[in-house]
């Protein structure tokens, strides 16, 4: 750890922007602690954690978002209080936030100029604001119609959208709060990149992923936080992916994957056929076996969503499904849940969790009718319900009646797992389900996911992580365009087969 105290002048060589023993509070609960970090000109300085270990709140203290309780941060070598988030943008320190925080009625060119709109004379500029924002994605790797309002986007969509508006503001530091949580390789190649790049104009980069090859990838430094707390701190060609693991959770994470045994001849349980959903999916068939897990691979804005969303009625689709051999039909997603498929959306914040409100309401949500008594809802009921559910997912909550805005983004998610499985579902459908997930609660969310299919329950898993479907699925689906492409099973479910159906370029020729 550099030290520049009592140096009120500009370090040369030293870093642009640094941490010294900051402390943060809420309330009475300390989430940092003494917590010093600095990033130099051109480096990547990665911050890495389990869910709730403080690594987003850190951030926000960089980038004026929150106040420190105690400690200093400098800028140059010089102390600096920031007084809010335009403050530290002035001083170049920009952030990309781990939420999105798009406006979703506004365009993708509008959110991206959102508060400093291009001007033609006195008129704004549409026409520039759409160019610019279609080369801004573009840089990304990715292709977007600026003109499309951001609720019609996905989430991985709008991760991208996010990073474009951010990195057109000038900067010298960038914070990316885990940018590549819905990205799917291809994606997080182009950004990876992007981030390479802007490291060699001597940009300064933090960096938070619980993706820990890309960590190993992109990182000058690693900076490890526990509790609040810097556990360790090391050049990253010092360490390997499992090695951050264990510096993180504190254990070895030597498997990740569960051991599971492939069985023949399932019953079929789900069948769908020719289904479409008008702009995203066409003519999509496919069956799932009792007991089975069932992945969807392909790239972002594929249409794997949005397919899910109209099978289980969240969106209008038409085709044949079958539960067990009976047609049925899901006219809203009421319908479906009551057939007993839970769907686990990808946004989380969205359509997922209310955030105005506490564990306890958000738990209950889908499964009020058990929790009824007479007129009223049985209070005790669900606190034993809660108290259970925050046991079996590890959920890390200060108090339990935190409002679920004030749980870590990974804690969230956990939450609305435990939701879904209070509904008792025959079938499940999870969409990115590790999505911000640290890697200990990973392997317990996959151990989880197995016992499920060895109870006899159905999923289907949509994923960004290939090695998360390779890891956990006994067949996956490819999809492309809004149509399948393929299936693969055994020797076939490696990242080099389904990269090459999802894009449909031979490996190496992908850019
Ligand atoms: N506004 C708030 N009020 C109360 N507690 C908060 C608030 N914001 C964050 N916390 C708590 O601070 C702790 C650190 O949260 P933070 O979001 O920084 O974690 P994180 O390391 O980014 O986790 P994740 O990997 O899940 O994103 C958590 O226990 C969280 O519940
Ligand atoms: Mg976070």
């Amino acid at each position: 750890m550099k030290m520049t105290a009592g140096q009120p002048s500009i370090v040369p060589g030293g870093p642009l922007l640094e941490a010294v023993a900051l402390s943060k509070s809420f309330g009475p609960v300390e989430v940092l602690k003494d917590v010093s970090v600095a990033v130099d000109p051109g480096e990547v300085h990665a911050i890495i954690g389990e869910n709730g270990a403080g690594k987003s709140t850190l951030m926000k203290l960089l980038a004026g978002h929150l106040q420190p309780t105690r400690g200093e941060l400098r800028i140059d070598g010089k102390t600096v209080t920031l007084t809010g988030p335009v403050d530290a943008e002035r001083r170049g320190t920009v952030l990309v936030h781990q939420e999105i925080l798009l406006a979703p009625d506004l365009t993708v060119a509008q959110n991206v100029y959102l508060g400093r709109e291009l001007s033609k004379g006195m008129v704004v500029d549409d026409r520039a604001m759409n160019e610019g924002a279609r080369q801004a994605v573009r840089n990304l790797g990715a292709d977007i119609d600026p003109d499309v309002v951001v609720r019609c986007l996905s989430i991985a969509q709008r991760q991208l959208v996010q990073i474009a508006r951010v990195l057109l503001v000038p900067h010298r530091v960038v914070i990316f709060d885990e940018p590549t949580a819905s990205l799917t390789p291809i994606e997080t190649r182009a950004l990876l990149k992007v981030i390479a790049d802007i490291r060699a104009k001597g940009v300064g980069v933090f960096y938070i992923s619980h993706r820990l090859p890309e960590v190993k990838q992109i990182a000058d430094k690693v900076t490890v936080l526990r509790d609040g707390r810097v556990v360790a701190r090391h050049p990253a060609n010092e360490l390997q992916p499992v090695d951050m693991a264990r510096l993180m959770v504190g254990r070895d994470v030597a498997k990740l994957y569960p051991d599971r045994h492939a069985e023949g001849g399932r019953q079929t349980i789900l069948e769908v056929e020719d289904f479409s959903v008008p702009g995203f999916a066409q003519h999509v068939s496919f069956q799932l076996g009792k007991g089975e897990i069932l992945g969807f691979a392909g790239l972002v804005g594929a249409g794997r969503t949005e397919l899910m969303e109209g099978l289980v009625g969240l969106r209008p689709g038409r085709g044949a499904i079958r539960i067990n051999g009976k047609p049925r039909q899901f006219p809203h997603v009421d319908a479906s849940l009551k057939a007993g498929i839970a769907y686990l959306s990808e946004d989380r914040k969205g359509k997922g969790l209310l955030l105005a409100e506490d564990l306890r309401v958000n738990l209950t949500l889908a499964s009020l009718d058990k929790f009824r008594r007479s007129l009223q809802i049985d209070r005790a009921k669900e606190r034993v319900a809660l108290d259970r559910a925050i046991g079996e997912f590890d959920i890390r909550a200060g108090r339990k009646d935190m409002l679920v805005s004030q749980l870590s983004g990974g804690n969230q998610q956990k939450l609305l797992l435990a939701k879904m499985m209070m509904t008792d579902p025959s079938i499940i459908i999870v969409d990115e389900p590790t999505r911000g997930i640290d890697i200990g609660t990973k392997e317990q969310i996959y151990k989880f996911i197995a016992a499920l299919a060895a109870q006899g329950r159905s999923i289907i898993v949509i994923s960004s992580e290939m090695q998360e479907l390779i890891g956990i699925c006994d067949r996956i689906m490819v999809m492309r365009s809004g149509r399948i492409v393929g299936a693969v099973t055994g020797e076939h479910m490696n990242e080099n087969e389904v990269v090459v159906l999802a894009t449909g370029v031979k490996s190496g020729e992908a850019a």
